[in-house]
């Protein structure tokens, strides 16, 4: 099948017309992996799947909202976006504003931003400021200067990021083959994605290409928690700075999303999110940052405490690529060893 992005391959559910400049890098259409190595470890009696946005084009499901939020931009002749971000809504807007000859402005945390995100915006050509404060004072202020001058917000405050993330859950019920699974596993940040998921599930039930809706079962970071805390954290702390987020804005629908599915918002420590984050490199091959690893953490804690139903299939969205944060990975692994150029000096330490 010849691919042409989120828009095309969804067009009957998103709110575009033949008069919208389709401006899309061929997002979507990403991986879900059957995870039995890592399943076995959990629970024998699931199906467990993992999502791997990472494969979109700027290594993460951000790509799937600002496909329609900047096609949309362009229709209305908007010449420049603006969002805040903790690194990766500022990559995929950098990309797709550079595709749609407009200028991005980004504000982001200072020296809270992975470098491999930040890279990218810069590459981009975004107008990238750190603010010396967190994303939730970054937040603030794009909010205030998108409404006072021609300038489109694309957090997902801005409806049309919504409206394209969804395509993540009905991508989810194609690749499962035209059913839902029970329970789907995916991190909480600024909270737009479970709101996006929630809607997408519920869109294809209204449709009639799904029988039956998943529990929506969101995760965030113990120092990050504010929705599981029920209050706002002034300084949120977490290893998963990509959802290191005090006060989500879309908290409301969170909150709505996990009630009306029967599902559950909850939390798991930087130590637990580590744990899943190597394990699903060493054991599925799978590199991903880790807030993505934050709902493996998810699973794992939530078989132990509350217990899956037999035979349920469990998704869990591994919603960006390792290689954003690669200095992570430094942290916590052993250096390579330095040898000399020797046949001898190889052998010894390979034990030959
Ligand atoms: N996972 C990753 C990799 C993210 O980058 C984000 C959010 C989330 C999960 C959580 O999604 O905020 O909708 O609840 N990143 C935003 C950003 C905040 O600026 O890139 P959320």
């Amino acid at each position: 099948m010849n691919w042409r992005g989120v828009i095309e391959h969804y067009r009957e559910f998103l709110p575009v017309s033949e008069r919208t400049p389709v401006i899309t890098l061929n997002e979507g259409n990403t991986p879900l992996i059957k995870a039995d190595r890592l399943r076995d470890l959990i629970d024998k009696r699931i199906e467990l799947y993992l999502k791997y946005e990472g494969a979109n084009p700027t290594g993460s499901f951000k790509d799937r909202g600002m496909t329609l939020a900047i096609s949309k931009a362009a229709e209305e002749g908007a010449q420049a976006v603006i969002c805040a971000s903790t690194g990766n809504t500022a990559a995929s807007a950098a990309a797709y504003a550079a595709r749609a000859g407009m200028r991005a402005w980004v504000l982001i945390p200072e020296g809270k931003v992975a470098l491999g995100k930040l890279s990218q915006a810069l590459i981009h050509g975004a107008g990238v400021l750190e603010v010396k404060g967190n994303f939730d004072d970054a937040l603030a202020i794009v909010k205030e200067i998108s409404q006072c001058y021609p300038i489109v917000l694309v957090n997902s405050l801005n409806p049309f990021r919504i409206e394209g993330q969804k395509s993540g859950a009905f991508e989810v019920c194609d690749q499962l083959g035209k059913r839902a699974p029970e329970s789907h596993f995916i991190p909480v940040g600024n909270a737009g994605t479970i709101k996006a998921y929630w809607q997408g599930y519920r869109e294809y039930k209204e449709a009639g290409r799904i029988d039956s809706l998943p529990r929506m079962m969101g995760w965030q970071a113990e120092g990050a928690a504010p929705i599981v805390r029920g209050h706002v954290i002034e300084n949120p702390e977490t290893i998963a700075s990509a959802i290191r987020i005090g006060n989500p804005a879309s908290w409301d629908a969170a909150v709505a999303a996990a009630r009306e599915s029967r599902g559950q918002i909850d939390m798991v420590s930087d130590e637990e999110i580590m744990e899943a984050y190597r394990h699903l490199a060493e054991i599925e091959g799978i590199f991903c940052e880790p807030a993505s690893a934050a709902p493996v953490a998810g699973i794992i804690k939530y078989s132990r405490t509350k217990g899956f139903d037999k035979g349920d299939t469990v998704v869990c969205i591994l919603t960006g690529h390792g290689l954003k944060d690669p200095d992570r990975v430094l942290h916590i692994s052993r250096e390579p060893l330095s040898l000399p150029a020797e046949m001898g000096a190889v052998r010894k330490v390979m034990g030959l």
